[in-house]
């Protein structure tokens, strides 16, 4: 039986990837191997998001073409896990009847008693359960490769952003003890991971005792080997000086800030739930340039929320030109079962919300551009991770900003930090070459 196999596709957000690795982990340990054919697996995983309709219709769409391999090979298991589970629960056994196992975002350690458990009875197995620590587990994560670790330090999300789907799929915030955090990035550089990437919905929620995140910032940064250490996601309304103040005083918290804003508009905002006003995130970025002058900074952003004006959008656009963001990840907004704002008129038409889009990325690209521009002509030291796709012979890596950077280099390189002065660039990517 040690060698049956398993397919896991992950979907979404850094915290399904964070738990794909533990299921990595768990499924590993019990003696399953990992391929990447869905159509030979025994063991057929789907690690889902529902952020938006699109990313729920992909991950149906993936699970419907599950249905005639499962005719032709019953025993085949086919499991749901992340939001799309949590979401539907056992509804999604009416929807997609061949699916065995559903496994919610708090579930992690029912995976191996359940799936056991469905092998004894060829019974659906469901978990919805948001209650207690997934991650308290007598399994390791089992990491990809690369230089960086992600460790979870807070899940769920105690906001209730009118138009968001994660605090149902992920439940009620509950942070992990900073002693465990702070193990598991000392095994994470020990093993041979220079950067950390502390993971949460809302980073600035932070808090076991008396350490939030700043005082877990600022211990992360004193242990021994950790060369990069960044925090995502922050929420303006609760991102401030402490936070702002880490980056600009220890040593390798890394001068890169991703702050969603989501509209520029105080009235969208106010109707978002967000808490803050266009005035006071701009207030907040003033604080953050002036004490770290060279942050990078990104952001998301929606376009055709409910009751959303060209006047509303005007003032996204202005607040992206005025701002400067060195990249924003941007979205039509997609009604979300559940949501306030799902109970509200859909009302900006599909046309004139692809149009805003359409503008916004515009605007947002030539600025992109136009920041990494303005680096031309400047050094900064590259942790190198891996070969560049192109051109052939030249390597990739990133500024402690989280800029990529490629520059010719041998693969011997991975894993060392350089120095390389940047000669050109375009929107995502600067190109240079080693300083001497
Ligand atoms: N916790 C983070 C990220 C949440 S999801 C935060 O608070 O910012 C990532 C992004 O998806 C959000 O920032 C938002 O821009 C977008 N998003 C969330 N719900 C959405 C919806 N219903 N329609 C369109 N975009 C959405
Ligand atoms: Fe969703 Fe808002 Fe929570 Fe972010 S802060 S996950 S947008 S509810
Ligand atoms: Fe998607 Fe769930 Fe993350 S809905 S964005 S996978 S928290």
């Amino acid at each position: 039986m040690g060698s049956r196999t398993y397919c896991l596709t992950t979907f979404g957000c850094q915290m399904n990837d964070a738990d794909s690795e533990m299921i990595d982990g768990i499924l590993s340990a019990l003696g399953w191997r990992k391929i990447d054919s869905e159509n030979d697996a025994d063991l057929v995983l789907f690690n889902t998001c529902v952020v938006r309709q699109g990313a729920e219709d992909r991950a149906i769409a993936r699970l419907e073409r599950l249905k005639p391999i499962k005719r032709r090979h019953p025993r085949r298991i086919i499991g749901v896990c992340g939001c799309l589970a949590q979401q539907d629960g056992r509804r999604l056994l009416d929807r997609l009847p061949w699916v065995d196992l559903v496994l919610g975002t708090r579930a992690l350690p029912r995976l191996a008693p359940l799936l056991h458990e469905h092998e004894a009875s060829g019974r659906p197995q469901v978990c919805v359960d948001l209650e207690g620590d997934p991650y308290d587990l007598p399994y390791e994560p089992k990491r990809g490769p690369g230089l960086v670790g992600r460790v979870n330090i807070i899940f769920g999300c105690n906001k209730n952003c009118s138009y968001c789907v994660v605090p149902k799929t992920r439940g009620r915030e509950l942070s992990r003890p900073w002693k465990v955090i702070l193990n598991e990035i000392r095994s994470l550089v020990e093993s041979g991971r220079p950067e950390v990437l502390l993971i949460g919905q809302n980073v600035n929620s932070y808090r076991d005792g008396e350490v939030d995140l700043a005082g877990l910032l600022a211990k992360a940064d004193a242990i021994e080997g950790v060369e990069r250490i960044r925090a995502i996601t922050s929420h303006p309304r609760d991102a401030g000086e402490g936070q702002f103040r880490a980056i600009a005083d220890l040593p390798h918290v890394c001068e890169s800030l991703h702050l969603p804003v989501q509209s520029g508009s105080t009235r969208v905002l106010r109707r978002m739930f967000r808490g803050y006003s266009r005035e006071r995130y701009l207030q907040k970025i003033d604080l953050l340039r002036k004490l770290v002058p060279h942050i990078t900074l990104t952001t998301d952003i929606m376009v055709g929320f409910p009751g959303e004006t060209e006047e509303d959008f005007q003032e996204t656009l202005s607040l992206a030109r005025e701002v400067r963001f060195d990249s924003a990840f941007m979205f039509i907004y997609s009604p979300r079962q559940g949501t306030a704002a799902a109970q509200w008129p859909n009302d900006v038409p599909l046309e004139v919300k692809k149009e805003r889009l359409a503008r916004l990325i515009d605007l947002q690209e030539s600025i992109s551009r136009q920041r990494n521009r303005d680096l031309e002509g400047r050094r900064f030291e590259v942790l190198v991770e891996r070969p560049a796709k192109r051109p052939p012979g030249a390597m990739a890596g990133r500024t402690r900003g989280d800029k990529t950077v490629v520059f010719p280099g041998s693969a011997d390189l991975a894993g060392r930090l350089i120095e390389v002065e940047i000669i050109s660039s375009n929107g995502h990517t600067l190109f240079g070459r080693p300083s001497a």
